[in-house]
């Protein structure tokens, strides 16, 4: 009795996150989306070391992680701790940390809070603090908590849970945590103060329909998010080849505009020049990364975000650079291109229509395109395409570059 009527408080009461990490949006590689359970030590490898190889490091990719599939389903029967794959990893995971830590990047591992993984490997429920110190004895610096064979009990508690079990383990070592509940039971109201991120929906696919839909649900708790915890639209797809040029173009910009983890799930050792391309775009990269941390909201055509056929702006002012206005425009119209005006004074960029401002543009380089007084016309935007802009605006022309 007692005990029921104390749990809603002990949660009230329990500390906001402080782990110092995740102060920009978390950038790095993932098994998932590309391998699924078809994973295995040489696949991580690999692909850890293609991000040293590509440069992909130094743009801030630096989380390498193991999903789902790397551990046995039943866990070792004398002292219940999980047993880490022999044929799949027979290096097993400290050698695989380090392997990843001696390369200069960060060593990431996934669980479920429930009694089974999703592909039906042990889960961490009533085992997390077991889980938690061996997490830290191998060096882990992310955990992607999964929802699977949850026996149905409330996200808050279980994912609070492991909160606490990673602190207790972890001493002065600190570890990401990404909730991952697929956006349920009202995270937005307790993912901030539990996890370092949390999904907002189910898993994302290989395709522009699910890009879509995960941006689209993403957007529903913006004010939520920020240094130290992010909205998460699910891992990045570009480089797999279920979406166009035009359209891993338009995944990329829009998940770097809202402050998206920014997390690679394609096979690094065939990805094409033209992917690598978009996912080393150093501007987007700057805005995904900027320290004030905004998530961009809809600021134009925003009357349906779902099913719309229109060119939508997503915006939002950033700090770093000395201050400046981002925006990525798409057109989610499948067949027509169509013009978009942004127009300074409806953004609340300028207060009159005398004001100039200065537009650079972030799928090139950030040149300076011009000034341009009271709008900047974009005449065409192909069908799921986009624009990316960083706007600077002052009351005289004669003080913009
Ligand atoms: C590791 O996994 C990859 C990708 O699924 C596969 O091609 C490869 O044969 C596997 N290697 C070993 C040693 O199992
Ligand atoms: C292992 O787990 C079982 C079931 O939860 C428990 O009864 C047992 O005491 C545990 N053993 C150890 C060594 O923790
Ligand atoms: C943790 O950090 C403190 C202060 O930096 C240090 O004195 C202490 O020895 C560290 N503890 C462990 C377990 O590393
Ligand atoms: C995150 O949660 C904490 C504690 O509830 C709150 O103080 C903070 O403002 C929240 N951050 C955002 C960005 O909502
Ligand atoms: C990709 O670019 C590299 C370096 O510029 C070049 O050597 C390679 O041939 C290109 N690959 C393809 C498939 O075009």
């Amino acid at each position: 009795m007692h005990f029921i009527i104390l749990l809603p408080l002990l949660f009230v009461l329990s500390s906001a996150l402080n782990n110092n990490l995740g102060l920009t949006p978390p950038m790095g590689w993932n098994t998932w989306n590309r391998y699924g359970c078809d994973i295995n030590e040489t696949v991580v490898m690999t692909n850890a070391e293609m991000l040293g190889i590509l440069g992909l490091d130094k743009l801030g990719y630096r989380y390498v992680n193991v999903d789902d599939c790397w551990n046995l389903a039943t866990r070792d029967s004398m002292s219940n701790r999980t047993i880490v794959d022999p044929e799949r990893f027979p290096s097993g995971m400290k050698a695989l940390s380090d392997f990843v830590h001696d390369r200069g990047l960060k060593f990431g591992i996934y669980s479920s809070a429930g009694t089974l993984t999703c592909e039906g490997r042990a889960g961490s429920l009533g085992y997390e603090d077991l889980d938690a110190q061996d997490y830290v004895s191998w060096g882990v610096d992310y955990l992607k908590y999964d929802n699977c064979f949850n026996e149905g009990i409330p996200s808050f508690e279980r994912y609070q849970t492991m909160k606490k079990a990673l602190e207790k383990a972890a001493h002065n070592h600190t570890i990401f945590y990404s909730i991952c509940n697929w956006g349920l039971e009202e995270v937005w109201q307790w993912g901030n103060e539990t996890g370092n991120s949390w999904r907002t929906a189910g898993d994302i696919f290989n395709s522009w329909e699910s890009v879509k839909y995960n941006f689209e649900v993403n957007q529903l708790h913006p004010d939520v998010a920020g240094p130290g915890g992010w909205n998460d639209p699910d891992m990045l797809e570009v480089g797999n080849g279920g979406l166009s040029h035009t359209e891993e173009r338009t995944h990329f910009a829009l998940w770097a505009v809202v402050k998206a983890p920014l997390i690679l799930g394609c096979n690094l050792n065939t990805i094409s020049n033209r992917s690598l391309s978009i996912i080393s775009n150093k501007e987007l990269i700057k805005l995904n990364q900027d320290s004030k941390g905004d998530q961009a909201v809809c600021v134009h055509n925003c009357h349906s975000l779902k099913d719309s056929e229109d060119v939508q702006v997503f915006g939002g002012w950033n700090k770093d650079n000395g201050g400046y206005y981002g925006l990525v425009a798409v057109n989610w119209n499948d067949l027509e291109s169509k013009p978009i005006s942004i127009d300074f004074k409806s953004l609340g960029l300028t207060k009159s229509s005398e004001e100039y401002c200065s537009v650079y543009d972030l799928w090139n380089k950030g040149v300076h395109i011009g000034n341009y007084q009271g709008k900047y016309l974009i005449p065409n935007i192909d069908p799921h395409d986009n624009v990316a802009l960083k706007i600077k605006c002052k009351r005289k022309a004669s003080s913009l570059e």
